[in-house]
């Protein structure tokens, strides 16, 4: 029987420990040292160029991000490991990832006040997935104790709005109720450290979105008033990371198998594409997009989320309006928007028409037009 999808709630898990910019640029500025100290011989040759410091002063201006949640600070900021580690759990133990996204999960469901046996569905929607198979979404399936069925989807920063727009539609068909998206977003581990140019960007959490039927959700949910998917492809945000790798083992560990951008580039053509998206998709659901209360945008820098909401709102956006969780939580791939979700929407009235929109890797853009009831 078909429904209407609302948001019932949300969840979020944040990583206790948090790596400030200063700590960041004092230990990329220990691994410059220790790096140009070692090809010291090979620099004055001039075979290779000696690397550069980084800036907290840089860091700032051009993402607007302070500081960043992380898993496992300590090996990160070691100049000599500068990548997450932990002991490799056995294959009975929950996994890394799943166990971040069953804390978000467990928080949605309690603030819904749903059971597991309720849900139907669980999506696991994020820009990597910890193994091939079995799936992440089936393993946190299993350890909340939901019947049903359960998939990994990944489209990369936006892969949380795509699977809002997934559950929905799921909703809609009648072949679920009660859909979870989880996004467990540990992007410390595709995060190349040691690069200068993008050291700074990412964070790690883990959130999730209870897409149900209108008629079972909770008092004060969010209505779907419409969504909207978009790709066109670009190799300007781009990870090689794959199970190909051994086939070519020589590269296996080359710093394009990590995340690596055009920043320049991503910026200038990714903003006018969701700028024009969002109020193209407004005006087809016969909303002004100036009144638009408010916009949970894509974490990933200050200076985009300030062009794209003043191009939608006809004017610059306040805190209120376009709120950022940014500088806290640095960017977290497809979680950002949904943070920014679940820490400002309760003093939102009734009848209030906000945004959840996300953009990034593919390229891929998603809007979510929502209605506080
Ligand atoms: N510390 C100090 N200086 C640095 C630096 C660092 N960590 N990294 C780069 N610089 C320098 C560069 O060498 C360059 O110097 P130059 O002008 O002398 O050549 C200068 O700063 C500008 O570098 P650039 O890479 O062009 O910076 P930018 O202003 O484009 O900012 C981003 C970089 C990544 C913050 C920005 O492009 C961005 O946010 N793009 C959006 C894309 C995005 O966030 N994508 C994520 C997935 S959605």
């Amino acid at each position: 029987m078909s429904a209407t999808p609302v948001i019932s709630a949300t969840g979020l898990f944040t990583p206790p420990e948090s790596i400030s910019n200063e700590e960041l640029v004092e230990s990329f500025n220990r691994y410059v040292a220790l790096h140009n100290d070692r090809n010291a011989a090979a620099i004055a040759a001039g075979e290779i160029a000696p690397l550069e410091e980084s800036s907290t002063g840089f860091i700032e201006k051009a993402s607007g991000i302070k500081s960043r949640h992380v898993i496992a600070k300590a090996p990160v900021l070691d100049p000599e490991t500068m990548a997450p580690r932990w002991d490799e759990r056995g294959d009975d133990e929950l996994s890394i990832m799943a166990e971040i996204g069953v804390k978000a999960a467990q928080q949605a469901l309690d603030r819904a006040g749903r059971k597991p046996e309720d849900v139907d569905a669980v999506l696991c929607a994020a820009s990597n997935m910890q193994r091939a198979y079995p799936a992440m979404a089936i393993e946190i399936q299993d350890a909340l104790g939901i019947d049903g069925f359960a998939f990994d989807m990944n489209v990369a920063c936006s892969s949380a709005t795509f699977g809002i727009q997934t559950a929905a539609d799921y909703v809609r068909s009648g072949n679920a109720r009660s859909v979870l998206v989880v996004s467990p977003e540990i992007t410390s581990g595709h995060l190349n450290w040691r690069d200068r140019d993008s050291h700074f960007i990412f964070g790690d959490v883990a959130t999730a979105v209870l897409v149900e039927a209108e008629d079972m959700a909770p008092a004060g949910h969010w209505q779907i008033l419409g969504t909207k998917l978009k790709t066109v492809f670009s190799n300007n945000i781009r990870n090689n990371a794959g199970f190909l790798d051994r086939a070519h083992p020589e590269t296996r560990d080359a710093p394009d198998k990590l995340f690596v951008q055009e920043g320049r580039k991503v910026f200038k053509e990714v903003v006018p594409m969701v700028s024009a998206m969002i109020v193209e998709e407004a005006e087809r659901l016969g909303l002004d997009p100036r009144s638009l209360r408010r916009m949970w945008l894509h974490q990933a820098n200050a200076g985009m989320n300030r062009l794209i909401s003043h191009k939608v709102l006809g004017h610059e956006a306040s805190e209120d309006e376009s709120p950022t969780v940014l500088d806290t939580y640095a960017n977290t791939s497809s979680a950002g928007s949904i943070i920014a979700f679940h820490k400002h929407n309760e003093d939102l009235a009734p009848g209030d028409t906000a945004l959840i929109c996300s953009f990034g890797a593919g390229y891929s853009v998603g809007t979510v037009l929502i209605r506080k009831t």
